[in-house]
């Protein structure tokens, strides 16, 4: 119906909010994509800017998809388009129309959605995904971890048979933009999170 392409092209369009981009471009006056992994996303905000500016934009990627999640949901369209608007946001999180397409890895993003959606599923997997990376300092390991466990808990939980599907693609879609990220994962070159502070 209208209403749900309606929904759909808002959260496309609201995912396109690149808040890591915003916050560095306004504050330090540089392209949070030139500067450590090049990625628009709180992990790399810790590597480069901060604890405080990875924490807020990390909190506003999740919003984000919470916003429109809630935003389906307020024009009343059923629970799997609420789902695709999920992933719409996460999709313009990763390749914002506002940036040149080039944006994260949609996980922060996939975490507001899918704790609105599919609750139980999501902190199983979340929990799985932190433990790995305190195990391993890897945080992009811990997201991947995360993102493979999400369809797993979601297929094993009770959950519409339709997020089974449309989670697959959320796995798909993080498991593409952390490409580079399984490269050096596999060459033993990923960079771990360290307490020490980032020198810009
Ligand atoms: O969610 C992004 C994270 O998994 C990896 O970020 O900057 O290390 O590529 P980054």
């Amino acid at each position: 119906t209208g209403m749900s392409i309606i929904a759909i092209v808002v959260a496309y369009l609201l995912g396109s909010i690149s808040f890591s981009y915003c916050i560095t471009r306004l504050t330090k006056g540089y392209d949070i994509r030139e500067r450590g992994s090049g990625n628009a996303g709180s992990t790399n905000m810790l590597r480069v800017v901060g604890k405080g500016p990875a924490i807020l934009v990390f909190i506003l990627d999740v919003s984000k998809g919470m916003v429109a999640v809630g935003i389906a949901y307020w024009l009343g369209t059923g629970s799997t388009i609420m789902m695709v608007c999920g992933l719409a946001a996460i999709f313009g999180h990763n390749w914002p129309i506002f940036h040149g397409f080039r944006g994260g890895k949609g996980i922060a993003t996939t975490i507001g959605v899918t704790a609105l959606l599919t609750f139980t599923a999501t902190l199983i997997s979340g929990v799985i995904g932190i433990i790995a990376v305190i195990l391993t300092r890897y945080v992009s390991l811990g997201s991947l971890i995360f993102a493979a466990s999400l369809p797993v808990m979601i297929a094993v939980l009770d959950y519409p048979t339709s997020y089974i599907y449309l989670s697959l693609l959320i796995t798909v879609m993080a498991f593409v933009r952390h490409w580079t990220n399984i490269q050096r994962l596999a060459k033993g070159t990923e960079s771990k999170v360290s307490s020490s502070k980032p020198q810009n």
